[in-house]
């Protein structure tokens, strides 16, 4: 065995079993919104393009050694945005979406990572300065946070259901052609897909409200479309949802493992578990229990992980340290290990832990419910070639958060 690749269950390679792919190794990194494509305040079709910044950040991480990458957010509706700068894949956009989208998959697969990119819908999520006219599930509204205000949205009519469908697909589509290993569909966070799950938003009393199949449809319906026109046996199809949203009447640990299931027959290969929304917050830890292991969600993947025949499972939140991370495959409560914030503060953790160069990510001083804009901040400094601030030192994580919040 080379040197620097360490023998460890993290370096080992898996193979998906319908689509074929393989991933090189066992991390994944997972979504995080770069917020670096063009956007236009009027003109919707100046939106969502990617920049040559976008794909500078993606050759950095395509550099680090990452078994999965995959891609931040794409809505694919160029009103319902997460944030002003995704990028975007509309059907309706002149421009063309596979050119524009093959350098950063490009850029992603040249060491040899798999890349998935991440489908969303904001709904009742996107923030009302980029639409004050917002559709749900129904008609909740989202309460004001973290900086942000949210219009009350309206339910979605059926033929808007059908063309979301089209929507989706037509994203999926693109990725493909695109060079895309996979899609990944958002349904975790409390975004569009998480809004129809979630018994607590979703009051419907059609085919998509109620039970937790009529909740459920609408994954399936799009999971349908994008396997009628991509081949499964090339196309890796993943999601991430909640294992629970921690608000009460919300979609609860028991759907989301009952969902599991129904996602495995339905030729779901890669399931990534997350938690939290908006409301309840997310990236932090619910339980005492699970401080010792790192990963927020490990005790609901302990649950589900035996259930799964085929589909892999990645768990995503907290982790930070080999140890832990090592354990987690071992005892099988999971296959892949997601990481986020620690790769904005080093895009080549992944490497350094495979070489045994590194052991643990570097402490992150910044308040934790402040991370995510000082994460967007580091991966600006990554795109432009510029040095990523070191929050692990106290002055420098208190001066990076102030320049986060007033750019
Ligand atoms: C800067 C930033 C952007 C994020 N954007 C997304 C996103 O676009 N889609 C998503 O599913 N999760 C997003 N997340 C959540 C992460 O994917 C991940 O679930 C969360 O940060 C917990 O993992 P960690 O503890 O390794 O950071 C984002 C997180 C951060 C820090």
């Amino acid at each position: 065995m080379p040197s620097q690749v360490s023998p460890t269950i993290l370096a080992s390679p898996l193979k998906f079993p319908i689509s074929g792919k393989v991933a090189p190794n066992r991390f994944l990194k997972s979504a995080m919104t770069e917020r670096l494509c063009t956007y236009d305040q009027d003109n919707h079709d100046l939106r969502g393009k990617p920049t040559p910044e976008y794909i500078e950040l993606y050759e950095q991480w395509g550099k680090g050694a990452i078994g999965i990458i995959v891609l931040g957010n794409l809505p694919v509706d160029r009103t319902a945005l997460e944030a002003k700068k995704n990028a975007i894949i509309d059907k309706r956009s002149s421009w063309d979406p596979v050119e524009a989208f093959k350098p950063v998959i490009a850029a992603s697969k040249r060491h040899g990572s798999l890349v998935i990119g991440q489908l969303t819908h904001g709904g009742r999520q996107t923030p009302s300065d980029i639409n004050p006219h917002p559709v749900s599930s129904s008609d909740i509204q989202n309460p004001d946070g973290m900086g942000m205000t949210f219009a009350k949205p309206r339910p979605m009519t059926l033929a808007e259901i059908d063309d979301l469908v089209d929507s989706f697909a037509f994203a999926a589509e693109v990725l493909y052609k695109a060079g895309a290993d996979g899609a990944q569909l958002h349904a975790a966070h409390g975004y569009l897909l998480s809004q129809f799950l979630s018994g607590r938003v979703n009051k419907r009393t059609d085919n998509y409200g109620g039970s937790l199949e009529n909740r459920s449809r609408i994954v399936f319906r799009i999971f349908e479309e994008i396997k009628r026109r991509v081949p499964a046996n090339d196309f890796l199809l993943s999601i991430k949802m909640n294992s629970a949203d921690f608000a009460e009447g919300g979609f609860t640990d028991e759907e989301s493992a009952k969902i599991a299931i129904m996602l495995e027959a339905a030729g779901v290969e890669l399931i990534e578990l997350s938690g939290g929304t908006y409301e309840s917050g997310a990236f932090s830890h619910k339980k005492d229990s699970t401080i010792k292991r790192e990963a927020f969600f490990i005790e609901f993947a302990d649950r589900i992980r035996p259930t799964l025949k085929t589909a892999k499972l990645a768990v995503t939140g907290g982790f930070r340290s080999v140890g832990p991370m090592e354990e987690a495959l071992a005892e099988k409560s999971c296959d892949f290990i997601g990481l986020a914030r620690p790769l904005t503060a080093d895009p080549f953790f992944c490497k350094d832990i495979i070489s045994g160069a590194q052991l643990h990510a570097a402490e992150n001083k910044v308040n934790p419910s402040m991370q995510t804009a000082t994460s967007v901040y580091q991966i600006k400094t990554i795109a432009t070639g510029k040095p990523i601030p070191d929050l692990s030192i106290q002055e420098v994580a208190d001066s990076t958060l102030q320049a986060a919040l007033s750019g």
